[in-house]
């Protein structure tokens, strides 16, 4: 292991960079700042960029109070210029790894990421992906592009995959205490990116691949995406039972061992949960193998935002209303409560579905102010009694804390309630996923 890096980890002089300043790398980036080191943001987004060195915080899990401290320390500083890699000696590559439209991986973002990185890599480096992505990319495609300088992996630079499994949004865990997983290329890569990040986390996990690091990951968000599935198939049958299935799920969670609770809902979102699986199962159709409970899994999942808008119909049919002019209220569009993503959001989804039908859609959520809808663009209302007496039908997508549940039942004439924020309030009115 490089001596001299493992030094400057423990002097703290370190210089980190971290590309890509997202959901993973703004909180990471910001981390590292506070560990004590001098970090380097780098995006190819100049309003991040600008934004950022302003201090002002565009992931609410930073503040900007925190950013601004750590930018007055000359800990922390922002660019969109890739020299700056010249002189920073560990790089965390937090790029996006999204699906292409036919549903197959695009890994662009690192391939272009890289190829920078490649430019200013430099003798005693330490270069780690963090991007999401199937097992097999840091050695197959990242390490290639990089020994093509010449300079070799384990011995003039190192590389290593370690999973970012930050859950934007959770009050307990950051990045700094949940735990890292890291797998390099070689011993001495995952020694050295062990004990970087131990100099800025709570907890390191070795592992003795890049690829064990990366089909951990993998493991990991296919196991929530199953178990969704497995859940929302479970309320589906529910209903045709005529059981509640949020009280089954309580009932099963009292087990103390052996049982795991997940919960139904609208359907996927996020940048994670549905997109990765799919990394994983083109892989293996790379390998003539078929990954049949990520594909079962992705078909149950991907059908709820139309199973919710079966749910609307039937309550606007209840009050002897069509979708056709009926005007719906959807309280929520972020994938998931106290968050601002609507990546992916299950509510885009169902809102389309329900324009498609000439319905009068309007939405309130804090979080998302303005949405995006083909070529709409709607704007989130203030929530007010008036608002609530005026929908034909409020659907509950998203449960975000600020909802008062108690009162929206009070003032809305029929509720489609994907999330059980209702629980407890017994009324004819409210369709319960
Ligand atoms: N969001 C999450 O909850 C989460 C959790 C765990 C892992 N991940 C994974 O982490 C990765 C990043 O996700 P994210 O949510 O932070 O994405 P994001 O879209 O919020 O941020 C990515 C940033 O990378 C920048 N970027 C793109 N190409 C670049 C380039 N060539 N050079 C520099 N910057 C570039 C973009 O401008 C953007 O600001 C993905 O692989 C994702 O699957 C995300």
């Amino acid at each position: 292991m490089d001596r001299s890096l493992r030094e400057k980890i423990s002097a703290r002089s370190l210089r980190v960079g971290v590309v890509g300043l997202g959901y993973v790398g703004l909180p990471l980036a910001t981390t590292f700042a506070e560990a004590g080191f001098q970090v380097t943001g780098i995006d190819i987004d100049q309003q991040k960029v600008d934004q950022a060195n302003r201090g002002e915080s565009y992931i609410p899990d930073i503040s900007s109070g925190t950013l601004q401290a750590l930018i007055d320390t000359k800990r922390l500083h922002f660019t969109n210029d890739y020299a700056a890699l010249d002189d920073v000696d560990a790089i965390s590559i937090c790029v996006p790894t999204p699906l292409r439209k036919t549903r197959d991986p695009d890994i662009s973002y690192i391939i272009s990421a890289i190829q920078q990185v490649r430019a200013h890599l430099h003798s005693g480096q330490l270069i780690v992906l963090e991007s999401t992505t199937y097992p097999g990319t840091t050695d197959e495609v990242v390490l290639p592009e990089l020994e093509s300088t010449g300079l070799k992996v384990g011995v003039d630079f190192f590389l290593a995959f370690s999973p970012e499994r930050i859950d934007p949004g959770n009050p307990n865990f950051g990045t700094r205490n949940t735990p890292k997983i890291v797998g390099g290329i070689t011993q001495a890569c995952t020694e050295l990116a062990q004990a970087f990040y131990g100099g800025a986390l709570e907890a390191v996990v070795p592992v003795s691949s890049a690829r064990v690091a990366e089909m951990t990951k993998l493991l990991e968000n296919t196991f929530r995406a199953v178990n969704i599935g497995l859940v929302n198939e479970i309320a589906i049958m529910c209903e045709k039972l005529h059981i509640n299935v949020w009280e089954v799920i309580e009932a099963a969670a009292t087990k103390p061992f052996g049982f795991m609770p997940f919960l139904p809902g609208p359907g996927l979102g996020g940048h994670c949960i549905p997109v990765d699986p799919h990394y994983l199962s083109w892989k293996l159709k790379t390998l003539d193998y078929t990954a049949r409970f990520i594909e079962l899994a992705a078909e149950i999942n991907s059908s709820m935002p139309h199973y919710v808008v079966n749910k609307i119909s039937e309550a606007l049919n209840e009050q002897r209303r069509s979708f056709n002019g009926a005007t719906v209220l959807v309280l929520g569009v972020a994938y998931k409560g106290n968050v601002g993503d609507v990546r992916e959001s299950p509510a885009l989804d169902i809102m389309q579905a329900l324009m498609l039908r000439k319905a009068v859609v309007i939405y309130n959520d804090e979080y998302v102010p303005s949405l995006t809808l083909g070529n709409r663009t709607l704007h989130s209302q203030s929530l007010s009694s008036g608002l609530l007496q005026a929908a034909d039908c409020v659907v509950i997508v998203t449960d975000h804390s600020y909802y008062d549940v108690p009162w929206i039942v009070r003032e809305a004439r029929c509720i489609v309630d994907t999330r059980n924020m209702t629980r407890g309030h017994n009324d004819e009115k409210v369709f319960l996923l």
